[in-house]
């Protein structure tokens, strides 16, 4: 089977063909493009939605066009339209929403809505090394932190969740404190490369109490004061730009390693309390190398390892959505002529497959 997917979530229009490799075919993604809304969005400092879906009814269709000329295929080589229907932003969602229905219909083929989350989850089975069932998700994006247990496809058990800011939001308000670009996140990483080690430490919250839950608003709040007291000081004592730059580097990789070690701590709980030691996670924030580093470490001394996408597919695209869409497919799901977009979806509510 051959199935398209369309994301349009949020502000990147990701659209990508997956086959499931049956018959003499070989599995996988046949091709994928992206295009990355960053340039619209960024004189504003963060995502405008109403932006955001003009330019991906701009880009859609094109880039539909683009993976079937890539794939050297037709409509008719497909056996299924799969796109993402929650959760996001309304507007972007209904834009992917509608184009995906209504090509299946056109096209006649069956329409599959598909879970955001549940695209990121499934993410590392588009990789060689493939995780087994049952294993622990930190799915780590701009607008969810979640830790899910998860026993196959849709047997998903929520372990714990953010209360406040989503890790991915709180490393772009971070980086816009440090006087970074939007989408801060690998900006702040990259600059955290050239700080100083231990000069600043910053809280790991949530982590001398019980539970799975993450908090990263007091966290951002922490970062922002000690931007303020370090960086902003009276004329006569104002930093030079050397000493402002290695300042910023110094609060970025204070912040990083909080973020890393908070998210490091509440695995190792995770897993330990479900008793494996496979661990996987995916979202933008999982592209994060000194993440990557430290989850290696933590799972290796339990004797397991984790598993991620290759960074193109951490953050969102059309590839994860294809392949969730072709295991929910084969499961049998199957929009009816209505549609719906979700922006508010709980990944515990999908059926299992
Ligand atoms: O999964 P994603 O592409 O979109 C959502 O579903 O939200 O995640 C985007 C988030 C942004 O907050 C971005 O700053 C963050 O992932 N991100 C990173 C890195 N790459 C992307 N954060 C830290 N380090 C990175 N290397
Ligand atoms: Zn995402």
């Amino acid at each position: 089977m051959r199935i398209l997917g369309i994301e349009t979530s949020c502000d990147e229009t990701g659209i990508a063909i997956y086959d499931d490799g049956l018959g003499d075919r070989p599995e996988g993604i046949l091709a994928h493009q992206l295009y990355s809304q960053i340039a619209v969005h960024a004189d504003y400092g963060g995502v405008v939605p109403e932006l955001a879906s003009r330019d991906h009814v701009r880009k859609t269709i094109p880039l539909i066009k683009a993976v079937l000329k890539e794939a050297n295929l037709t409509p008719q080589d497909l056996d299924g339209v799969a796109y993402t229907a929650g959760p996001g932003l309304v507007g972007a969602l209904l834009v992917g929403c509608s184009i995906g229905r209504s090509l299946a219909y056109g096209w006649n083929l069956p329409a599959v809505p598909v879970h955001h989350m549940e695209g990121h989850l499934l993410a590392p089975m588009l990789e060689d090394d493939v995780p087994e069932f049952p294993f622990v998700a930190l799915l780590v994006s701009g607008g969810h932190t979640m830790l899910v247990r998860v026993d196959g496809i849709g047997q998903y058990k929520l372990l714990g969740e953010s209360v406040d800011d989503a890790a991915g939001e709180a490393f772009d308000k971070t980086a816009k404190l440090l006087g970074l670009d939007y989408p801060g996140g690998p900006a702040l990483s990259k600059m955290a490369e050239s700080g100083v080690v231990g000069r600043f430490k910053l809280p790991r919250p949530m982590t001398d109490r019980p539970g799975l839950d993450f908090s990263f608003s007091g966290l951002k709040t922490a970062a922002g004061t000690l931007v303020r007291k370090e960086c902003q000081l009276p004329e006569g004592q104002a930093l030079n730009a050397e000493e402002l730059k290695q300042t910023h580097a110094d609060i970025a990789n204070a912040f990083q390693q909080a973020v890393v070690d908070t998210l490091a701590i509440k695995c190792k709980r995770a897993l330990k309390q479900e008793n494996l030691n496979r661990l996987v996670i995916g979202g933008g924030v999982s592209a994060n190398t000194a993440l990557r580093e430290k989850l290696a470490n933590t799972t290796k001394k339990l004797g397991g390892s984790v598993f991620y996408p290759r960074p193109e597919f951490c953050t969102d695209n059309g590839a994860m959505i294809a392949y969730a869409g072709l295991q929910r497919l084969k499961g049998g799901t199957h929009a009816d002529l209505t549609f719906k977009a979700s922006p508010r979806w709980s990944l515990d509510s999908l059926p299992a497959v």
